[in-house]
């Protein structure tokens, strides 16, 4: 994919729906009474492998226009192993709702998946009762399920996916299961069960479920993604006078982080529109760019940041001052390891950039050269360097652009109708 330099972002854009939340209430709907519907559901190629590993489960899925359909059933054994493709969250979340199951599953993934690290899910799963094998923590995963016990568990590591894992299987122990978090994750899980008739507890870090509960279908209209968005927002923030309206976002205060921190580097970001569904935000906000001051992420900020910081590590060169990234091991386990391919791609367009274990610094005030880049096979890489690539002197190419698709298979489209050469 080709990106030649742009003088501005305008326009609006809305955007199918958040990957996060499109997850849960597929796997919700799986195992729920009754036929959920839900409009704006993912268009990105992991919540499909979501929405077939359902169906090798036993739920019926249909596509209609602009609706997809999930009757939930009792889960039957999957004839084949269940097929994850590039989808953490999937084999992640799903390993939760298999342990509950009477029955033996096994969950593959592609090269990428298979190299992520899976001993975080099976370490609470195996304590609650389920038994299972692994490539030595890696995938494939083969899960004996049954009877479960509940726990209280303290995640040793910051992730949404191994407390959704957690609790979806609290849902088929015996008892009331707890799970503490070292610092806030996203709450899709907490709301969503919630939003399908279940009683979740939650207490600042701490978040409950009793076993036994059943779930009723719901009819949805999935808010836009947030991750996808920030490729937008990130774009139109380092043109100065750039204005770009950005429909339907999820707005859910532990993922709109990026917001808070575009607001407090110079963009100015104003909502037009909000409202509530099933207890997520949703709403219509306005950006408009600014000279791009930069600063320090870490802590509680860069886990609630996770997805979005290769964009904002990818535009930090075009920031006054610079960007420092702390505390994001984390971003080494991703679908590619995030940091050093950050590093690499802005190396490859002639910036500055200091790379750490836990983190990159990039200085501020570079001007970039466009530059065969390397998307590792990572979405959220190749959609962070198309924007940068915006802002550089030169036409860039993107390799494995393709990779896209994985959670947004429009952005290249949308991304050259909002673009001014
Ligand atoms: C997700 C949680 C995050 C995030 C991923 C989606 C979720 O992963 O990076 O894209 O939907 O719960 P971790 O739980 O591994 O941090």
């Amino acid at each position: 994919m080709k990106i030649r330099p742009a003088s501005g972002v305008h326009g609006s854009v809305a955007l199918p729906g958040d990957k996060s939340i499109s997850h849960r209430y597929a796997m919700l709907g799986a195992i729920a009474e009754g036929e959920t519907r839900l409009a704006n559901f993912s268009t990105g190629a992991d919540c499909q492998s979501t929405l077939s590993c359902m169906a090798a489960l036993g739920a019926i899925v249909t596509r209609g226009a602009g609706v997809i359909s999930i009757r939930g059933a009792a889960l039957r054994p999957p004839a084949s192993p269940l097929d994850c493709g590039n989808s953490g969250s999937t084999m992640r979340m799903l390993s939760g709702i298999l342990a509950g199951q009477p029955f033996t599953s096994e969950l593959i993934g592609d090269e990428s998946l298979s190299r992520r690290p899976m001993r975080r899910v099976i370490e609470p799963l195996e304590r609650m009762g389920a038994r299972i094998e692994s490539r030595n923590g890696l995938a494939p995963l083969r899960i004996r399920g049954g009877k479960l016990g509940a726990i209280d568990y303290k995640l040793p590591v910051a992730s949404a996916q191994v407390k959704s894992a957690v609790l979806l299987a609290g849902l088929f122990a015996a008892g009331e299961t707890w799970v503490e978090e070292p610092v806030r994750t996203r709450d899709h899980t907490e709301i969503a069960l919630a939003a399908f008739g279940a009683r979740v507890q939650r207490d600042r870090l701490r978040a409950g479920i009793a076993g036994g509960q059943r779930l009723h279908a719901i009819e949805a209209v999935v808010p836009g993604d947030l991750s996808s968005a920030a490729f937008f927002l990130c774009a139109a923030a380092i043109f100065p006078g750039s204005q770009l309206i950005v429909e339907n976002v999820l707005l859910n205060p532990r993922r709109a982080v990026l917001l808070d921190v575009l607001a407090g580097m110079g963009a100015q970001i104003s909502m037009l529109h909000v409202e509530e569904r099933l207890g997520e935000l949703a709403g219509a906000i306005r950006i408009t760019g600014g000279t791009l001051r930069g600063g320090t992420i870490a802590g509680a900020q860069t886990a609630a940041l996770i997805d979005e910081l290769p964009v904002l590590a990818a535009i930090a060169p075009y920031t006054t001052e610079g960007m420092e990234i702390r505390d994001a091991a984390e971003l080494r386990h991703k679908e590619s390891d995030r940091i050093a391919a950050v590093a690499q791609n802005l190396r490859a367009m002639g910036a500055q950039v200091e790379e750490r274990d836990d983190g990159l610094r990039v200085p501020g005030g570079q001007s970039l050269r466009g530059a065969p880049i390397d998307s590792q096979g990572d979405h959220r890489i190749a959609m962070a360097f198309a924007v940068a690539a915006l802002r550089a002197n030169g036409e860039s190419v993107i390799h494995g652009a393709d990779a896209a698709r994985i959670s947004f298979p429009e952005f290249f489209d949308l991304l050259s109708q909002v673009t001014a050469p």
